[in-house]
C-alpha cells in the first residue's frame, strides 16, 4: 500500500463507465468511503451522462477528475494509477472491456487502467447479448490471463422490460469482494482460470406441500468461500440450498431445495472443476413418499409414521468417480463426537470413508457455528498431516481452505 489511510483501508480508484447501473457505483462508492478507504473516482464521459461529477465529487469528498486536460501540470493520467492500491470498475460497459483488453488510452480512466500496477477489479454490466457475444467474451478472457478480476454479472432485470445475465451484482457485494482483493494485494487473483464448484446451505426434503424435514445449515461459510474464491480470481458456481442471503458478487449461483436436486447440480457442474467444496448440509433421508396434499392429523389421535429412505452420497460419489484428474474434492464434517470416539477420531474415519481430499472439520457440540460469522476448525489432509484454524471469520477460514486446495494444484 501507498501509505496510511486507516487501518484495512486504501487508496481507491473507482472507476465507472456508461452504462445505466453507474448509479449503483453511488452506492458502493459510499461503502467505501464510510469504511475509511481514500476514494478517487474516474467516471468516463459516458458516465457522466448518467451520473453527473457533482454527485462524484460530493460522495467522495475530493474533486472529480473527468479527463486527461484537466489539471495536466498533475499528471492525472498517470499519478492516479501509480498510486492506488485497487481500481475498482464498476458498471464496466463491454466498450470498457474492449479498450482495458486492447490496452488503449484514450480517456482518463484507460490511462488510470495502464497506469495501475495494484489488483483490478471488473464488474461488468450490459445486456445479455453484449455479455455473451464472442467479442466481450475474448475480451474479458484475455483480462482475467493478465489477473484482473472480472466479476461474473448476475441474473435479473436488465434496463427496460428484459431479464437476463448481464445486471451489475449487488453494491454490498461488489464490495466485499473488492475489499477481499485489497486485503491481498498484487498477486492475489490467484485462483484466476480455475473452476470451483461450492455447496452450501440445508436440503429440505418434502412430507407434503408445506411440511419438510431441513437442519440447520445458514449457508455463511458456504456463501463466504464462494465469495473468497472470486476475490482471488476463480470461476465460481455456487449450488445454493434454501439459503436468505443475497447472492455473491461474481458468481454463478443455482438454487436448488432437496439433496436429488443439489447432487444433480453438483454433478452437473463437476466435470470442469478443478475443485468441488461441499459446503453444504445435505439431507441424509428423505421421505418415501411425498403427499400431493397436505397431511391431515388422524382422527383417532394416533401419531403419523414416516418412512425413511436414505439419500445419496454426493460427496463420496465425486470423490470416487473423478470426473477431472487433478480436481480437488474438499468435504466438511459437522461432529460432535460420541461414546465410540473423539471428534477427531470420527473425522478421521470419515474422511477415508468419503475418499476426499480434504476435511474440513467443526466441533458443534453445542450448535456454535450455525448461524455464526465465526469458525473455528480442523482441516484434515488425505495424507493424515492437519492444519488448526483457529477461531475467527467464515471468510477467514475460506481463505485457508482456498490455500490448502491451492497446495494440492500443485501437489
Ligand atoms: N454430504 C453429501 N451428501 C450427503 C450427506 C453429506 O455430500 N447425503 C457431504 C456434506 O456436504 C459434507 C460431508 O458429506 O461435506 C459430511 O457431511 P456429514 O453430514 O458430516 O456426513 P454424513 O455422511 O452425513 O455422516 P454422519 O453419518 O456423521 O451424519
Amino acid at each position: 500500500m501507498n501509505g496510511p489511510v486507516g487501518s484495512g483501508a486504501g487508496r481507491v480508484v473507482l472507476g465507472v463507465s456508461g452504462g445505466i447501473a453507474a448509479y449503483k457505483a453511488c452506492e458502493l462508492l459510499r461503502r467505501f468511503t464510510e469504511s475509511g478507504h481514500d476514494v478517487t473516482v474516474v467516471p468516463t464521459a459516458a458516465a457522466l451522462e448518467f451520473v453527473g461529477a457533482p454527485t462524484w465529487a460530493a460522495l467522495s469528498g475530493k474533486p472529480v477528475a473527468t479527463g486527461v486536460w484537466s489539471d495536466v501540470h498533475e499528471v492525472p493520467h498517470v499519478r492516479i494509477g501509480q498510486s492506488a492500491d485497487l481500481v475498482v470498475v464498476a458498471p464496466a460497459t463491454a466498450d470498457l472491456l474492449a479498450r482495458a483488453a486492447h490496452g488503449l488510452a484514450d480517456d482518463l480512466l484507460t490511462n488510470t487502467l495502464l497506469t495501475a500496477r495494484c489488483p483490478v477489479v471488473m464488474a461488468p454490466a450490459m445486456h445479455t447479448e453484449m455479455w455473451e457475444h464472442p467479442a466481450t467474451q475474448a475480451n474479458v478472457s484475455t483480462l482475467r490471463d493478465r489477473g484482473v478480476v472480472v466479476l461474473e454479472p448476475a441474473v435479473g432485470r436488465l434496463t427496460g422490460a428484459d431479464t437476463g445475465r448481464g445486471r451489475l451484482p449487488e453494491p454490498a457485494e461488489i464490495f466485499e469482494v473488492a475489499v477481499g482483493v485489497l486485503a491481498r494485494g498484487a498477486g492475489g487473483a490467484d485462483l484466476a482460470g480455475r473452476k470451483v464448484v461450492v455447496s452450501a446451505g440445508g436440503t429440505r426434503e418434502y412430507l407434503d406441500p408445506v411440511r419438510f424435514l431441513g437442519n440447520r445449515s445458514s449457508g455463511l461459510q458456504g456463501y463466504a468461500l464462494a465469495r473468497a474464491a472470486a476475490s482471488r480470481g476463480a470461476h465460481v458456481t455456487l449450488v445454493s440450498a434454501n439459503v436468505s442471503l443475497p447472492d455473491p458478487a461474481g458468481v454463478h449461483v443455482v438454487r436448488v431445495e432437496t439433496t436429488a436436486e443439489l447432487r444433480d447440480a453438483v454433478l452437473a457442474a463437476t466435470p470442469t472443476a478443478d475443485a468441488v467444496v461441499m459446503a453444504a448440509a445435505p439431507a441424509d433421508f428423505r421421505p418415501t413418499s411425498v403427499s400431493d396434499a397436505k397431511i391431515k392429523k388422524a382422527q383417532d389421535g394416533s401419531s403419523p409414521v414416516i418412512e425413511l429412505a436414505q439419500n445419496p452420497d454426493v460427496l463420496a460419489e465425486i470423490s470416487r468417480d473423478r470426473s477431472r484428474e487433478g480436481a480437488v474434492v474438499v468435504g466438511f464434517a459437522a461432529e460432535t463426537g460420541d461414546e465410540t470416539g473423539s471428534v477427531l477420531d470420527l473425522a478421521r474415519a470419515k474422511l477415508a470413508r468419503k475418499g476426499c481430499d480434504l476435511l474440513v472439520v467443526n466441533d458443534v457440540g453445542g450448535g456454535a457455528v450455525f448461524g455464526s460469522d465465526q469458525n473455528e476448525a480442523v482441516i484434515l489432509r488425505a495424507d493424515g498431516t492437519s492444519v488448526d484454524v483457529p477461531r475467527g471469520s467464515k471468510t477467514a477460514l475460506s481463505h485457508v481452505i482456498w490455500d490448502e486446495v491451492l497446495r494440492r494444484f500443485a501437489l
